[in-house]
């Protein structure tokens, strides 16, 4: 009996002992089919495998977030052309450790000061689409160098000329194609190699698309990288490449000149807030309208319990598409950069004024948006941006999310450098309630003016926990940015998946105008019946966004590339 009881206390110590030894070991619920990287010491994660491992090398090197993210952000300029860029612009929210606090840095494109209301009017007073999406004229002032360079000096440790090396390397050396690269360069190449330089690029003689496997070189961007290696953003917007961007307006009918360039400036902003269920949500403010939309959002959610309802339930489907409609009427109506006009974003962020909207939803029937009388709102082609998610061992975060516009921005490569100028100026409500390329209308408060920055729907974004960075995400997507979020916000914090299965689950997307309800593959006949029965007009939607995020959770990293687009992948420091 004695050796009986013995042998169980003996059980149970052992029991125990590895009880509290797992509490140091990561996370793996092996009841889920999809899993997380897991590391420690730092990740990154962006649309591109080798950029990533670029930035996972700068943080095993010492560098901290924002020095692997700026390595990381020029060597997708060069192996993920369509997105990353140095003739873009975008947003990175950094939290600093030191500082305890979170920074947004706004490099969006700007106006060229001749840019006016009606420039891209025909005229018949008629919106012109190629005017405003792929001639030099679509090109805002590129904000990416200055906004990366300004990123390193504030908030990073190592120099410039380390920090771009890697994409030096890489435009110079070549890398291999992969699939995703040929065959997007192969389904473009009648938009891309209409312009001679992109073609001279971008393609092998005779315009013919590279294979997978075989090893693309870019002397041109290596060029213009050396040139920013040696004199900083100053080679950009006021030296050699300054030179050739000007020149190739002059020829070719563009308004950015070398005052535009040398007029470029970074806005270091203080981020939008909010409170969902006890997480802080930090994310960007104007010129961007994700944060806004993103709190806006999840304020009107909070009273219910989506968990309850279940993710991809009729029942919570319906809310969400409510609460995005109301969200994207106010954008259309109210938003616009901030240094131009003024955006009630204290109103718009508040839990009274989503109560207010919350007593318009009802929970069986469906609100009809106004109808449109334009075109067809979705977008003309398959449009790109790209977002990457650092996190390093040090407790710095990054989210940043830039972009050329569509992939490959305007098509046009400015001769001898390589860079793809971007098409961002379509970003603007070029005509009252005219929608742009994603659909979107605005008004005055988002209309074209001289050195204004484009209203943009990108959301890099930090959830914080106990004051502790949680959560960083963001995603390309147009339009769809915001929703994209706002469903990998929700599946963390409210149906408890793991990243990787809130980061793949299928997706939904409601923009007011046009008055459809998007939905990936992936939902149940049953439910989208039950939706057609409280009235909602539904269109089965290709992907929506892709979105690079990583959760920090008792000292370890978990991070997930999306795989709706190929390539992506999260890179650890360490397991
Ligand atoms: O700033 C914006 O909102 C758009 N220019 C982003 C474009 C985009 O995400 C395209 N990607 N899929």
């Amino acid at each position: 009996m004695i050796k009986k009881i013995s042998t169980y206390l003996f059980f149970l110590l052992f029991v125990s002992s590895v009880g509290a030894k797992n509490q140091d070991l990561p996370i793996i619920d092996y009841s889920s089919i999809t899993h997380p990287e897991i590391g420690t010491g730092g990740m990154v994660v962006s649309q591109r495998k080798v950029a990533s491992e670029v930035g996972a090398k700068i943080l095993r090197e010492g560098g901290n977030a924002v020095d692997a993210a700026v390595a990381t952000a020029l060597a997708l300029a060069v192996v993920l052309p369509r997105a990353g860029n140095l003739g873009g612009g975008g947003f990175m929210l950094i939290y600093s450790e030191e500082l305890k606090k979170t920074v947004a840095i706004d490099y969006r494109e700007m106006a060229p000061l001749q840019a006016s209301r009606d420039m891209f009017l025909d005229s018949n007073g008629n919106y012109d689409r190629k005017k405003a999406q792929f001639s030099l004229l679509s090109a805002g002032v590129p904000g990416t160098v200055a906004g990366l360079h300004y990123a390193l000096k504030k908030y990073g440790t190592l120099s410039w000329e380390v920090v771009i090396d890697p994409a030096i390397t890489l435009a110079e050396d070549g890398f291999v194609v992969p699939h995703d690269l040929s065959s997007v360069l192969s389904n473009y190449r009648n938009r891309l190699t209409a312009n001679a330089a992109t073609a001279r690029t971008y393609y092998k003689r005779n315009k013919v698309p590279y294979e997978a496997g075989e090893i693309i070189k870019l002397p041109d961007l290596a060029w213009s990288l050396k040139e920013l290696k040696k004199q900083g953003p100053a080679a950009f917007y006021k030296g050699k490449i300054a030179e050739k961007i000007v020149a190739e307006m002059e020829r070719n009918g563009g308004l950015i000149t070398s005052e535009d360039l040398a007029n470029y400036k970074v806005k270091e902003r203080v981020p939008v807030k909010g409170i969902y269920k006890g997480y802080e949500i930090v994310s960007m403010p104007p010129s961007s309208s994700g944060g806004v939309h993103l709190i806006q959002m999840l304020n009107m959610l909070e009273p219910f319990s989506l968990k309850e309802m279940g993710f991809g339930s009729a029942q919570s489907i319906h809310l969400m598409s409510e609460v995005m409609k109301r969200a994207y009427a106010d954008r259309s109506r109210y938003l616009g950069d901030t240094d131009f006009v003024s955006v009630p974003l204290i109103g718009l962020t508040n839990k009274e004024y989503a109560k207010a909207l919350l007593k318009e939803i009802s929970l069986t029937e469906v609100t009809s948006s106004e109808d449109i009388s334009n075109g067809n709102p979705l977008p003309y082609e398959s449009p790109d941006t790209t977002h990457f998610s650092v996190m390093d061992g040090k407790g710095n975060v990054v989210a940043n999310t830039y972009t050329l516009n569509f992939s490959y921005g305007s098509g046009i490569v400015i001769p001898g450098t390589g860079i793809l100028m971007n098409n961002e100026m379509d970003d603007f409500s070029s005509k009252k309630g005219v929608p742009n390329a994603y659909g979107l209308v605005g008004f005055e408060a988002n209309e074209i003016k001289a050195q204004k920055r484009p209203l943009s729907s990108m959301t890099p974004t930090i959830v914080f926990k106990n004051q502790k960075p949680y959560l960083v995400l963001g995603s390309p997507g147009g339009s769809r940015i915001i929703t994209t979020v706002l469903q990998v916000v929700i599946n963390v914090l409210e149906h408890d998946m793991n990243i990787k299965q809130a980061v793949i689950s299928p997706r939904i997307h409601h923009q007011w105008l046009p008055d459809v309800l998007l939905m990936e593959e992936g939902f149940s006949s049953d439910t989208i019946d039950l939706l057609k029965e409280k009235g909602h007009t539904i269109r089965p939607s290709r992907t929506m966004g892709s979105v690079q995020a990583i959760i920090s959770k008792d000292n370890y990293l978990y991070g997930a590339a999306d795989p709706r687009r190929p390539e992506a992948g999260a890179v650890v420091v360490s397991p």
